[in-house]
């Protein structure tokens, strides 16, 4: 059984859009794979009652990045993919950065985000309409399946200052698969892989807790429906979730580091040979 989201972009976004306008994900500030045990500070903030789980994954990299309290506080950064905006209100109010944008391909998922207080514009993950050197840091959750990794990890090298940091959340077949994943991305845009760290154990718990929490939830939805929606979900009984109880199924967060120019032998984007 397929999942819901399709493989054509357009496709797509337009069942992205369905998806955040769909009443019943109203109270979502997330929507990703998830991390479980989840804190208490979480936990107990109403804004992500709803979700907690996938909260706790931008908590995971938050804390995987290799920036102090002070550090934040002076970084303006940039999430791509941002979604609804929760994981950038998550990093607003527990590490106050002096700037913090989101973009997002659907239009519903940039309202959504601005209602939350976060700074949210519609834009591509491979065309960031943001100057050179813009960004302390750019984060990106779940979402490196959705457009080509080359284009994207261009422009992130682009709008990064020398030495700022590309956090992401991917997921793969394997925890050296991700790696792989990572490398091959930092060679595509000349970063250096500083960091990484499985959190599948994390991510399977996460699936668990959320599976059983809303299984009464799609009792009435007609059959073929529910069980698309299962494996989109990854709920008890999709094929998804049977890769995850194997461990077939895999999620890591990684830190890279933005190379100077100097490393990579040049001067500016404007020969476009970068
Ligand atoms: C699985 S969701 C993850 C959202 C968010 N990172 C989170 O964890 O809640 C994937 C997101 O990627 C966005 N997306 C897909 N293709 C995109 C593109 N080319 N440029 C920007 N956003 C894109 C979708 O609209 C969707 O919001």
């Amino acid at each position: 059984m397929p999942s819901l989201i399709p493989d054509r972009p357009w496709a797509r976004r337009l069942v992205y859009e369905l998806i955040y306008a769909w009443p019943g994900s109203r109270r979502t500030a997330a929507f990703n794979v998830g991390f479980a045990p989840v804190l208490p500070d979480i936990r107990n903030d109403p804004v992500f009652a709803d979700e907690p789980h996938q909260i706790q994954l931008y908590a995971e990299l938050f804390a995987l990045a290799p920036l102090d309290a002070a550090a934040w506080r002076r970084s303006s950064v940039l999430e791509v993919a941002a979604g609804v905006g929760g994981g950038l209100l998550y990093l607003q109010t527990r590490y106050r950065p002096g700037e913090v944008i989101g973009i997002d391909a659907s239009i519903v998922a940039v309202r959504r985000s601005r209602r939350l207080g976060v700074d949210s514009r519609r834009g591509n993950a491979t065309s960031l309409a943001f100057e050179d050197c813009r960004f302390d840091c750019v984060v990106c959750v779940d979402a490196l399946d959705y457009f080509p990794e080359a284009a994207f990890a261009r422009e992130a090298y682009r709008v990064l200052r020398p030495g700022g940091l590309l956090l992401l959340g991917a997921s793969a077949g394997t925890f050296s698969e991700a790696e792989d994943r990572f490398r091959r991305l930092a060679g595509r845009g000349r970063f250096e892989l500083e960091r990484s760290r499985d959190v599948s154990g994390g991510a399977r718990l996460a699936i668990e807790e959320r599976s059983r929490r809303r299984a009464p939830g799609m009792a009435w939805l007609p059959a073929l429906v529910r069980d698309r929606l299962k494996e989109t979900l990854i709920r008890e009984g999709s094929e998804r979730y049977r890769r995850w109880q194997s461990g077939e199924a895999c999620f890591a967060l990684a830190a890279l580091r933005r190379l100077p120019f100097a490393d990579v032998g040049r001067q500016s984007f404007a020969d476009g040979s970068f």
